[in-house]
């Protein structure tokens, strides 16, 4: 069976999978809150995260991968997220390069990938997800309201919380499996399937500095090519992404 852990008020669900997985938590474990103190984003931003609008998750898998694998899981992840969402709602959300799901240019989902690793080794990944869901737009803090939106808001429909939580699940569970049994191309052309970044003129803010040039796809370990004029082909596996045309 399934380990749900379920609670109240958290500062992270990602900071108590982090120390169930280094307990030794099964793959699989799950925490969900109702509401993050301490929600946190990827580059360092904090996550909003309310009590009884969204879903703040985190799951614990432990797959048997290099590490240089795991940005595979995310785009995985991704590709649950959006079939469930397609699933339960009327929307059809788009992925935006490494994780982020937007609709209308507004993002919906944000999804943060943890490791804990030894050597080449992976212990566990912890996957977690926020989606803004029963959210209406003056729920949202001012500096949000223009880049951040919900179900609620696009749909017009109000999305039991529960129910998309185990879509989710079911949709992870069946890519996860065969992501497993034939590796990555069939994950990757479903990602690509759903991707509005692709074929694009992009600009990726690295921690190495701006890299300008068009998207032409995602290479075996999930990360993404852009063709500079520069410098050709550049793999880069953690950016902001900003889509110029
Ligand atoms: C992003 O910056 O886009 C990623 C946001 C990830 C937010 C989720 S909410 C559940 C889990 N717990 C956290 O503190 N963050 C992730």
């Amino acid at each position: 069976g399934r380990n749900i852990h379920f609670a109240e008020e958290v500062t992270s669900t990602q900071k108590i999978a982090q120390t169930l997985a280094a307990e030794g938590a099964q793959e699989g474990t799950i925490v969900v809150a109702d509401k993050q103190t301490n929600g946190r984003g990827r580059m360092a931003r904090t996550w909003y995260s309310p009590s009884g609008t969204g879903i703040w998750m985190s799951m614990i898998i432990r797959p048997n991968i290099p590490i240089n694998n795991t940005p595979q899981l995310t785009l995985l992840t991704a590709v649950a997220i959006v079939q469930a969402i397609e699933e339960e709602t009327t929307l059809k959300p788009d992925i935006k390069w490494p994780n982020d799901i937007l609709v209308n240019g507004k993002k919906l989902v944000g999804i943060l990938t943890e490791l804990q690793a030894e050597a080449d080794q992976v212990h566990s990944v912890i996957i977690g997800t926020g989606i803004n869901v029963n959210q209406l737009e003056e729920h949202f803090p001012e500096e949000l309201r223009s880049i951040a939106t919900s179900i609620y808001i696009e749909s017009g429909e109000l999305c039991e919380r529960s129910k998309l939580i185990q879509a989710i699940l079911l949709k992870f569970e069946a890519l996860y499996s065969l992501y497993l049994s034939k590796g990555f191309i069939p994950i990757k052309l479903l990602w690509e399937s759903y991707a509005i970044s692709l074929n694009k003129v992009i600009q990726a803010r690295t921690i190495n500095g701006v890299i300008e040039g068009k998207a032409i796809g995602i290479d075996n370990d999930g990360a993404l090519l852009i063709e500079t004029d520069e410098t050709g082909i550049e793999r880069i596996y953690s950016a902001d992404i900003e889509i110029k045309q």
